[in-house]
């Protein structure tokens, strides 16, 4: 059942930081700093990585690319349905990775036959033992989030992002002790978020918006995309999601008074200070900024409202940003009296191509 939550959303939104227990359980080595996928042993690494899926799982898919690539591998990810093996070098050296909570989506599973006929090697990252996906591949990988009722996908995003972290550290043999470490604490920096109203007061305050757009860059690009994602897909409300320096190049023409943007900001780095330089040209225009940050960074400086995350790096913070924006989704649902675990024309699982 719901254990007393409205919604199931509430509710798998809230088990974030114990999803993540479980999908970390047994696989970081805090002394050493590696990641042990017990799935593993044995792969041979034979890049690119070619990364395939759809929607949510997509936009983990893109997060986990940009780390093989961080970390030494190219790697690429591709939406599933737009995934043709023929038109592509996929071949017996190719490693193919399908991202898929359900392990039943028809895109991603034809993408994953036609590797497998191609003769690539692969890779399942899902959510359901025996799915599809799962028997149909050469190796999996559990993300352990627990069942998720909600049509919107909430923890087990977290738990993709998580779970492809640690595959990309285990494949390109990246030991880090600071890494573990910060995986270690996602959880707690998740509940602190869970444990504050401030997203709350944001949706209630642009529920009237004419639309919402979201701007990251580097890790914070995916959420970006998630955040919109999740902000249509329950309030039935016009959001996108963009790569922030794309702002310039034509999003900006849409951007009024009554189309808040939602820019996540974290660190003090190069990225930061590019995104600010984003976000700047956003408020000169009089549109309201929500920055999604952890205040080392003076981007709190040209937002109207702050959604905090605990400090961080990168990586990991993306995932506690994310968090901050499906309350923020959650919440202007809610506002809207929307349906919120069924959205109208939106299935579980999609079976068809
Ligand atoms: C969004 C959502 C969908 C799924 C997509 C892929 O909240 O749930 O975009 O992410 O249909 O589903 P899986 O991961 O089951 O392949």
């Amino acid at each position: 059942g719901k254990s007393g939550y409205d919604h199931y959303m509430r509710k798998e939104i809230n088990e974030q930081p114990s999803a993540l227990r479980e999908c970390f359980r047994g696989r970081l080595d805090e002394l050493s700093g590696r990641v042990t996928l017990e799935e593993f042993e044995g792969f041979e690494l034979n890049p690119p990585v070619t990364f395939v899926a759809c929607g949510t799982s997509y936009h983990a898919a893109l997060f986990g690319a940009q780390l093989f690539r961080e970390w030494g591998v190219p790697a690429h990810a591709y939406l599933a349905s737009e995934f043709e093996a023929e038109t592509m070098p996929i071949d017996t050296d190719s490693v193919v990775v399908g991202v898929t909570q359900s392990g039943e989506t028809a895109d991603t599973l034809r993408a994953l036959r036609e590797a497998n006929a191609a003769g690539a090697t692969t890779v399942a990252v899902t959510n359901v033992v025996g799915s599809s996906a799962a028997r149909e591949t050469d190796r999996v990988l559990y993300i352990r989030a627990g069942p998720e009722i909600s049509v919107a996908a909430t923890k087990t995003f977290a738990s993709q992002q998580a779970a492809l972290t640690m595959l990309a550290a285990a494949l390109s043999n990246h030991r880090s002790r600071d890494l573990v470490r910060e995986l270690r604490s996602v959880p707690d920096r998740i509940q602190s978020v869970l444990d504050e109203d401030a997203a709350r007061e944001v949706a209630s305050t642009y529920a009237d918006a004419s639309a919402y757009f979201f701007i990251g860059r580097g890790y914070h690009y995916p959420v970006a995309l998630e955040g919109a994602l999740k902000m249509k897909e329950i309030t039935y409300k016009h959001a996108e999601g963009f790569a922030a320096g794309e702002l310039k190049h034509g999003p900006l023409a849409l951007v009024t008074e009554q189309t808040p943007v939602f820019a996540i900001v974290t660190g003090d780095g190069r990225r930061a200070e590019k995104t600010i330089g984003n976000v700047k040209e956003v408020e000169a225009r009089g549109t309201p900024v929500v920055a999604i940050t952890d205040g080392r960074s003076e981007v709190g400086r040209y937002a109207d409202h702050v959604l905090e995350v605990p400090s961080a790096g990168e990586i990991t913070s993306s995932m506690v940003a994310n968090v901050q924006l499906q309350r923020v989704a959650y919440w202007t649902a809610h506002e809207l009296g929307r349906s919120i675990d069924k959205p109208r024309n939106l299935a579980k699982s999609v079976t068809v191509e």
